[in-house]
């Protein structure tokens, strides 16, 4: 018989004594405390806690995707992670106005103490950007260094462990790729839409071509913005130019990935397509909360420290503006919006299409 379970102490189950315990200021060492570096501590190992949940919602999504195929009702599961992941971003955000109760000057109080730590160092944040799908061979280089040689021996072993894992954008780029919908048989969506575009182009190449309050100036540089942009449509409809542009680093998913993203954005108020554009809407959710938090902590370093270096090495709270630019994945899908033609110009889907695209219950027999 099993012997009865022990009753679970509160403190216990928390593992309280060990996380409470983990706290000890620098400036202390030396006999001089300063009274903000507790705050500076609790701060950052609630990131850290954080950055494992997250992480561990990452698991969950790639899970369900990272297979070759992937049942509608977990990607209901999916979206729910996301939005999880989501929340947790603006908590992150919110977290680093408690921060900023500590003002540069208290911080001078213990910041040499720090050298050369950093959050740079954070082994989870790096392993969360490899595992979204961040590419290595874009990351920005610090004095030619990568950027696991900061780490120990161990933590860059873990890091570059994540940079051989599936990442989330490999498995959603293969489950877009598997879309039945993106060649419709008989019906060439892709002529239909081409056509709805052309229109559109010329229309709105009209209105810079007419507005009353352009001048001719203004107008020859907003015409050659126009073009640069009606450009881009090019890519869309030649696989090759759009997968030279992803050899540069310039586009991240495969031509026919962009294209099935495209079709379910467009096409989103079909049934069938609900919970993909609700899963897709998820990732730019969460591409955008963490540019949003590197751009707000980039900014607060800049309160922080001024112009000076980082503790971690870097040119500071410039190599933070620069990693937010550049240090993101799903930037696709931001771009995607580029081709959107308004419902009404939408070239109609035929209606042995459609019906392949409504939920149907059907009475049984
Ligand atoms: C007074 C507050 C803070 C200051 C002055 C500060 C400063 C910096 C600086 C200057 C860098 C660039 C690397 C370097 O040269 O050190 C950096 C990177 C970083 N910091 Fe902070 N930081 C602060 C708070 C935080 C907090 C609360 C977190 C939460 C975990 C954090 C996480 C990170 C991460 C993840 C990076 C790497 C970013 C990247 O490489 O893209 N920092 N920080």
């Amino acid at each position: 018989m099993a012997s009865p379970r022990k009753p679970l102490y509160y403190p216990e189950y928390l593992q309280l004594d060990r996380i409470l315990d983990a706290q000890y200021p620098e400036s202390a060492k030396d006999g001089s405390p300063a009274h903000d570096e507790m705050l500076f501590i609790i701060v950052h190992q609630t990131f850290e806690l954080w950055f494992k949940q997250i992480l561990h919602e990452l698991d969950l999504v790639q899970g369900i995707f990272d297979n070759d195929t992937v049942p509608e009702k977990h990607v209901g599961r999916a979206v729910h992670a996301l939005r999880r992941i989501n929340e947790i971003q603006r908590l992150l955000i919110d977290q680093l106005g408690v921060l900023e109760t500590m003002t540069p000057l208290d911080f001078l109080d213990f910041r040499d103490d720090l050298v050369p730590a950093s959050g740079f160092q954070s082994m989870q944040f790096r392993q969360i950007e490899n595992l979204l799908g961040l590419d290595p061979a874009h990351r920005l280089k610090i004095k030619g260094a990568a950027y696991v040689d900061v780490l120990s021996e161990e933590h860059a072993r873990l890091v570059r462990a994540t940079e051989h894992q599936t990442s989330l954008l490999d498995c959603v780029q293969r489950w877009l790729e598997r879309t039945p919908f993106v060649s419709f048989g008989d019906f060439d969506f892709w002529d239909a839409y081409r056509a709805a575009v052309e229109s559109m182009l010329a229309r709105d190449r009209m209105v810079v071509e007419t507005h009353p309050n352009i001048d001719a100036e203004e107008r020859s540089v907003q015409l050659a913005r126009f073009d640069d942009m009606a450009g881009s449509f090019d890519a869309l409809f030649d696989r090759d130019q759009w997968e030279a542009l992803r050899d540069t680093g310039k586009r991240r998913f495969s031509h026919r990935a962009i294209l099935a993203a495209l079709l379910i954005n467009l096409y989103r108020d079909e049934p069938i397509f609900q919970l993909p554009f609700r899963f897709l809407t998820g990732l730019v959710d969460i591409d955008e909360g963490f540019t949003a938090w590197r751009q707000r902590h980039a900014l607060m370093v800049h309160r922080m420290i001024g112009g000076r270096i980082g503790t971690g090495g870097t040119s500071g709270h410039g190599y933070l503006e620069a990693a937010a630019d550049k240090h993101r994945t799903f930037q696709d899908l931001f771009d995607l919006p580029t081709f959107f033609i308004p419902r009404s110009a939408l070239p109609e889907l035929p209606m042995s299409v459609r019906e392949q695209l409504d939920f149907r219950y059907h009475e049984p027999a």
